[in-house]
């Protein structure tokens, strides 16, 4: 499974490099050759050469930004570029030539901060939104992070749940600052487990730290790094000729998808399956990766045939079982699941799909052309309404603030509300799964 969840992240990677090349990146890329080549200037520098990144981090729409010197990447393919045609105001300090530290803050109590991308230049932090210069800066890092150091080495942003709060970890060498945003606290920590980073990256909720050409992952509360690294990061993080899979890969195309399930959390976390694995959706903006579904629901192995959610418990549902899972951190099967359909719903199996709206406490089954109810605060669990229904097939099924949501293959039905979908009096019309919803080619 973790060689499969390897090989998925370097099919997504590469799927994230095609399937999204900003049209500016091309217009850029003309320029900056345009410019070489009037300047006869120094030859553009190539990452697939293996360069020792300065910091690396993504923007506020997801993009992976890559910095070396006065160059500058943006996302996981194209040429180099000046740092100065993005952010003019660090080219302006004198005799620095290089980035120390970045990062995307992610400060939920403050939505002035809130996803900005903050710069560390020797004892000066940065902060810009779309490019633009926060009004104020550049200040000094003490006035901003007191009881940081200058001259950093690599910054990551690292949000409550994956450590104890909103905070922010600042490498030097092997130590290790841990900045709580709500405090305005540092606690220092050695990690002399891990090579020095001379960038750090969060990149869908994993945590790496890039060395040499190489970048190793690590848990950001307790630097643990599980299986084989380092590896070279032209393999993962860029498209190189010769590393990764080579040209051949292309995501599936959306008239292809078919999903098993779909589903929201409390906590906002929204999940698609399909056959052995899941994605999450809700972190599209930085790109959608397919992971296994065992790594999060150890116990569920293979394809799903429906999952809801209902309070803080993700209900999956295979066969005729049903697995319970309490969410937070990790997903925990509770005690005496796997149970029967029967016993914990009072219906027989297989279910085509299943969901529950916002806060209501029925969760509706589809099974073929019918759609039934039962109440989850009863016990025992009964069916309270079984209708007939017009569509059949339905594959995953869907319920938020906008509606319901049924997909059949590549394509969905929605309709406003369960009463409207149930009432059948408006016919649906079927519309194509997007590139925008689950991140595959149009
Ligand atoms: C790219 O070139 C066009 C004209 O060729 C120019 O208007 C534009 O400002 C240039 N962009 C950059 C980023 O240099
Ligand atoms: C990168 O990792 C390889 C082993 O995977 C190692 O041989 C090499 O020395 C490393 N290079 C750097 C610059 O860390
Ligand atoms: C490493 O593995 C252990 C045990 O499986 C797990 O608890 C821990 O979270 C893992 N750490 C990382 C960084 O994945």
């Amino acid at each position: 499974m973790e060689l499969l969840s390897k090989t998925l992240l370097l099919c997504w990677l590469l799927v994230l490099g095609r399937a999204a090349p900003a049209p500016q990146d091309a217009a850029e890329k003309d320029n900056v050759s345009e410019m070489r080549d009037e300047d006869s200037g120094p030859a553009l520098p190539d990452r697939c050469a293996g360069i020792e990144f300065d910091a690396i981090t993504p923007d506020e729409k997801g993009k992976t930004f890559f910095f070396k010197g006065a160059y500058m990447w943006k996302g996981f393919q194209g040429p180099a570029q000046l740092v100065s045609e993005s952010f003019k105001e660090i080219d302006d300090i004198p005799n620095i030539g290089h980035i120390d530290a970045a990062f995307r803050m992610h400060n939920s109590a403050n939505p002035d901060d809130h996803d900005r991308i903050y710069f560390f230049l020797e004892d000066k932090v940065f902060s810009y939104y779309d490019h633009v210069l926060e009004d104020g800066y550049p200040k000094h890092i003490s006035e901003e992070f007191p009881g940081v150091s200058t001259h950093l080495d690599a910054a990551v942003e690292c949000p409550k749940g994956e450590c104890m709060a909103d905070s922010v970890l600042f490498f030097k060498g092997q130590e290790v600052s841990v900045y709580d945003l709500s405090t305005k606290t540092v606690k220092t920590k050695t990690w002399s487990h891990l090579p020095a980073c001379t960038s750090a990256l969060r990149w869908l909720e994993h945590y790496y730290c890039f060395h040499g050409n190489n970048f190793t992952r690590f848990h950001p509360v307790s630097g643990e790094v599980n299986g084989t690294y380092p590896k070279d990061a032209r393999h993962y993080f860029m498209r190189c000729p010769n590393f990764g899979h080579g040209a051949g890969y292309q995501p599936p195309e959306c008239s292809n998808v078919k999903l098993d399930a779909i589903t929201a959390d409390d906590a906002g976390k929204m999940y698609a399956f399909a056959g052995p694995i899941y994605m999450r959706l809700d972190t599209r903006r930085d790109g959608i990766h397919a992971f296994p579904i065992t790594r999060l629901w150890k116990e569920v192995v293979g394809r799903v045939d429906a999952v809801f959610s209902y309070t803080d418990k993700m209900y999956l549902i295979k066969g005729t079982q049903v697995y319970i899972y309490k969410g937070g951190a990790h997903y925990t099967l509770i005690e005496g699941y796997p149970k029967t359909l029967k016993e914990e719903l009072g219906l027989e199996g297989p279910v085509d799909a299943a969901f529950v709206c916002p806060d209501q406490h029925l969760v509706h089954i589809i099974q073929g052309n019918r759609i039934l109810d039962v109440s989850l605060t009863d016990t025992p669990r009964i069916v309270t309404r079984n209708l007939p229904f017009a569509l059949t097939g339905i594959d995953a099924a869907y319920c938020d603030s906008e509606g319901v949501k049924l997909f059949i293959g590549s394509k969905y039905y929605h309709y406003q509300s369960v009463t409207v979908m149930v009432l059948g009096k408006i016919a649906a019309i079927a519309k194509p799964i997007t590139s925008e919803m689950m991140g595959c080619r149009d």
